[in-house]
């Protein structure tokens, strides 16, 4: 539910606005923002204005230049990189405190430090409350970017700024909630080499997680391997696992207060009898038997819990989608079915895009388009949000 199109002034300061600033320009835009940027004299010795213009579409402008009108037109003031002298500067100003806040204008900060002054981080947040709502500093934690000659800086990763504006921008119709989601493959072992799995890349997982966790949701994000880096949403907590019983464990382990879960994980229903601790060796056996044992099913055991969460299952079939969506709602209680038909093109494991149909227990049907996994996690969310505020008042 990002505002495509919303307008940022992208503030950047500094040696590091030459690589991160200018990777963050090009993120934002293929996220759907218009983005004009004001540069200091310090960041244009490293990237002229001409590159910036070029890159944003939009002029870009001295930062001792910027008008009112620049102000006005943005909804969003993303300083990133900022030096920590330039942003004590702009905080300590009563000029530029009353320009925020005439424009309503947020000043969303994350400054680029050196590894050493990370280490002392730093204390804003009394002049970020004065400032309009959404305002504040995004903190690099571990995360270091190496500027080659220019030596090591601590600056949140571009992922990490571009969560923090997509949180800004989206309703967050889920603030305070706490969600579960399960994603990606899991792996049963079979011996030290082998084991069983599955084509899950754990996309659509990610998306629903960066989806819900820019609503406003805390997400648990119990998750087997996956194939893309994990979300960099400070809302997200991963929860790292590997087997199917491991993966039960952590969920039932996480449900405590949760909200809403959300199972999207493609878990594997049998996992060897037992574990081979050593490798399997052929010694001219022309056949091998293995012995599958079923493992437990998250979703139904929490179909059975009393006091459970608004529960949301997910159903990848090949055949008769209708009806094996409609039967697994029913046989694992749950309140709603995300169904794909993993045979259709575009809609399988491996693939960036989705075409879902969700089946709530009342009956309804919402059938979404071949959608993009990040714009279908973005409607799915949006359907659990409204049917789960449904479901509380009944
Ligand atoms: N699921 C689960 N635990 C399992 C198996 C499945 O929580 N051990 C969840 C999945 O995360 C998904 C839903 O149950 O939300 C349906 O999974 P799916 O694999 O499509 O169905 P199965 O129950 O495994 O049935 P079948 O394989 O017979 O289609």
């Amino acid at each position: 539910m990002t505002q495509a199109q919303a307008r940022i002034l992208l503030l950047v300061d500094g040696a590091a606005a030459s690589l991160p600033g200018m990777q963050l320009l090009l993120r934002l835009q293929e996220a759907g923002f218009s983005v004009q940027v004001t540069a200091t004299e310090a960041a244009l010795a490293f990237q002229p204005a001409v590159s910036w213009s070029a890159f944003s579409g939009l002029p870009c402008l001295p930062l001792d230049q910027l008008g009112d009108e620049q102000l006005k037109s943005a909804e969003l003031l993303l300083a990133a990189p900022i030096s920590l002298n330039l942003l004590e500067e702009l905080l300590g100003s009563q000029q530029w405190r009353n320009a925020l806040q005439s424009n309503n204008l947020p000043l969303l900060a994350a400054p680029a430090m050196s590894p050493e002054e990370a280490e002392q981080s730093p204390q804003f947040t009394g002049q970020f409350a004065a400032l309009p709502p959404g305002s504040g500093l995004v903190l690099p934690g571990e995360q270091r970017w190496d500027l080659g000659a220019l030596g090591s800086i601590a600056l949140p990763s571009v992922e990490t700024c571009l969560e923090e504006v997509c949180n800004f921008f989206t309703v967050p119709d889920l603030l305070g909630k706490k969600l579960l989601l399960t994603a990606g493959a899991t792996i049963e072992d079979i011996d030290p080499v082998r084991f069983i799995s599955n084509r899950s890349t754990g996309r659509m997982g990610l998306a629903l997680a960066r989806a819900a966790a820019r609503r406003g949701a805390s997400v648990s994000l119990v998750h087997g391997p996956v194939a893309d880096p994990l979300p960099a949403n400070s809302r997200i907590k991963p929860i790292a696992v590997r087997s199917a019983q491991q993966m039960y464990e952590c969920s039932m382990a996480e449900l405590s207060q949760v909200d809403i879960a959300i199972l999207c994980a493609a878990v594997a229903d049998f996992s060897p009898d037992q574990y081979v601790p050593q490798k399997i060796k052929k010694r001219g056996a022309q056949e091998l038997s293995l012995l599958l044992r079923r493992t437990p099913d998250i979703l139904a055991s929490m179909g059975k819990l009393e006091n459970r969460p608004f529960l949301v299952g997910f159903a990848a079939e090949s055949d008769d989608l209708e009806l094996n969506a409609r039967l697994k709602l029913q046989s694992k209680q749950c309140d709603m079915i995300c169904a794909n038909d993993i045979r259709e093109p575009g809609s399988g494991f491996a693939v960036s895009t989705n075409r879902v149909s969700i089946y709530s227990k009342e009956g309804h049907l919402t059938q979404l388009p071949l959608l993009s996994k990040d714009k279908c996690a973005e409607q799915i969310i949006e359907q659990v949000s409204a049917h789960y505020y449904a479901w509380l008042k009944t």
